[in-house]
C-alpha cells in the first residue's frame, strides 16, 4: 500500500533492532511511502547486525549513534544531511531501556545509577536529539518529530517500573521542546502512546503476556499493532497533519478511555 505520502521527504529513524521493532516496521512503511532516511542505533545494537538487512531493503545508510552521546548525535545529524542531500523533514525517536526492569529490580528498590541510565537513554535522549537538531538548524519548515510513549506516563502499571517516570519525562519534553520548535522553526513534535506490542523492549516488562492480553480485552478495537503504529507515524510525518503538535496521541484501540469491558467482567464473574 503506497500513497506516496512522504515523497521527497528525508529523515532519521532511531531504534530498529530487529524485524519486530516498531522502528523497523515504520522504516519499511516510510520507504513504501517514498521517504528516504538514515537508520541509526546504538553501536552495541549494531553488532547484532540485523539493521544492515533493513538498510539494504530500504536503500538507506546506517550511521551508529548512542542517543545519550551529544558527540554521536552531532556526527549523526551532520552526516545524515550530507548523505540525504539536504535538511530533514522527519525524525522518529523509538528508543527505550530500563536497567532496573532488565535486572528485575522492583520500583521500591531502585539502583539509582541504573535509574539515571534508563532516564538518559529513554527520555533525556529525546531532548538531546532535538537540541542537536535545533542548534544545527537541521529540520526543514513543516517537518515532524515523533517519539514513542506508553500510557504508564498517566496511569499506574506497577511492573512498568521506572519506565513510567521515563515516559512522563519524554512526553513533557515533547511539549516543552515542541513549543520552541514550533515557534522558531515551524516544526511539530508529538508522542504516540502505543498499545503493548511484542518487541524486545516490550517483552522485557515483567508479566508482559498477561499485560498484552488484558489490554486487548479492554480495548474496543483491540491492541494496536506495530504496523498500526507505523501507519499512524506516517500520517504524522506527512503534510496531512501540519498543525498537530505538542500532543500525546493514543494509538491503543481505545484502551486509554476505558473503565472496564464486558470481556474483563465475564472473566471476573466466572472466577
Ligand atoms: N513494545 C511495547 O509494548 C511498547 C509500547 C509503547 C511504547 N513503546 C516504545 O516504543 C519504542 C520502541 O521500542 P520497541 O518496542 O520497538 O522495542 P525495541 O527493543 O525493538 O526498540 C528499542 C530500541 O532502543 C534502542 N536503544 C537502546 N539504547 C539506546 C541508545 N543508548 N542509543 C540509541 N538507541 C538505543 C535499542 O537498540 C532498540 O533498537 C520505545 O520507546 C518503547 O518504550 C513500546
Amino acid at each position: 500500500m503506497s500513497n506516496n505520502l512522504l515523497k521527497g521527504k528525508r529523515g532519521i529513524i532511531f531504534g530498529a533492532l530487529d524485524s519486530n521493532s516498531i522502528a523497523w516496521i515504520t522504516a519499511e512503511r516510510v520507504f513504501e511511502e517514498g521517504g528516504t532516511f538514515v537508520l541509526t542505533n546504538a553501536p552495541v545494537a549494531m553488532r547484532m547486525g540485523q539493521i544492515n538487512e533493513l538498510a539494504e531493503k530500504t536503500n538507506s545508510t546506517v550511521i551508529p549513534a548512542d542517543a545519550t552521546s551529544l558527540e554521536d548525535l552531532e556526527n549523526l545529524i551532520t552526516k545524515s544531511i550530507e548523505v540525504l542531500g539536504g535538511k530533514l523533514d522527519f525524525v522518529l525517536h523509538s528508543i527505550g531501556m530500563s536497567v532496573n526492569v532488565r535486572k528485575g529490580k522492583l520500583y521500591t528498590d531502585q539502583n539509582y545509577d541504573w535509574t539515571h541510565k534508563g532516564l538518559d537513554v529513554s527520555a533525556m535522549s529525546f531532548h538531546k536529539v532535538m537540541q542537536t537538531l535545533y542548534k544545527n538548524d537541521a529540520m526543514n519548515e513543516w517537518g515532524s518529530i515523533v517519539a514513542l510513549s506508553y500510557m504508564a506516563a498517566q496511569r499506574v502499571f506497577p511492573d512498568y517500573n521506572d519506565m513510567a517516570d521515563n515516559k512522563a519525562f519524554l512526553e513533557s519534553v515533547a511539549r516543552s521542546f515542541g513549543y520552541f520548535f514550533g515557534k522558531d522553526k515551524k516544526v511539530r513534535v508529538n508522542t504516540i502512546s502505543q498499545s503493548p506490542t511484542p518487541t524486545t523492549a516490550g517483552k522485557g516488562v515483567k508479566g508482559f503476556d498477561g499485560f498484552i492480553k488484558y489490554a486487548h480485552k479492554m480495548s474496543p478495537l483491540g491492541n494496536a499493532t506495530a504496523m498500526d503504529c507505523a501507519n499512524y507515524t506516517i500520517t504524522l510525518f506527512s503534510d496531512l497533519t501540519k498543525r498537530v503538535t505538542l500532543q500525546n496521541l493514543y494509538n491503543d484501540g481505545g484502551f486509554s478511555n476505558m473503565g472496564v469491558s464486558d470481556e474483563i467482567m465475564n472473566i471476573i464473574d466466572n472466577n
